[in-house]
């Protein structure tokens, strides 16, 4: 069964570790584009008003990506498993938030790449 490696990345950290996996498991990659793309003014972490602050903030906002991913595909009998990267923060919680989003499909191991 082919693999898809599927990922967001704003500052090019989680790209490069999708294409180091999607080499290691011979699999095809799948990038998620925000419809308006990330300025560095809108990654600002110190402002506390800028895009990323009040995004991260707010649970329930979700910014519109171009084109539909989870969404338009059934991924039934696939085994979804999460990587990200992060500053220093753990995997965990966005792993289970995606399990409480999307209950119906089969999620397997989390792992932070860095
Ligand atoms: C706006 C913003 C907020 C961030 N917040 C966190 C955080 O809360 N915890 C953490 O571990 N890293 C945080 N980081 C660091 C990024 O998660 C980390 O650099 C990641 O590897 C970036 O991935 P990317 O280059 O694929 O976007 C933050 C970075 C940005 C730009």
């Amino acid at each position: 069964m082919k693999t898809l490696i599927v990922y967001f990345s704003a500052t090019g950290t989680t790209k490069a570790a999708a294409q180091k996996l999607a080499k290691e498991f011979n699999a095809d990659l799948y990038e998620i584009t925000p419809e308006v793309p990330y300025s560095a003014a809108d990654l600002d972490w110190r402002d506390k008003t800028s895009r990323s602050t009040i995004e991260m903030q707010d649970k329930t906002s979700r910014p519109a990506i171009k084109g539909r991913f989870i969404e338009a595909h059934d991924l039934s009998g696939k085994t979804l498993n999460v990587f990200a990267t992060s500053g220093g923060s753990n995997v965990k919680d966005s792993y289970n938030d995606l399990k409480m989003a999307y209950p119906q499909y089969t999620w397997g191991e989390s792992q932070l790449m860095n």
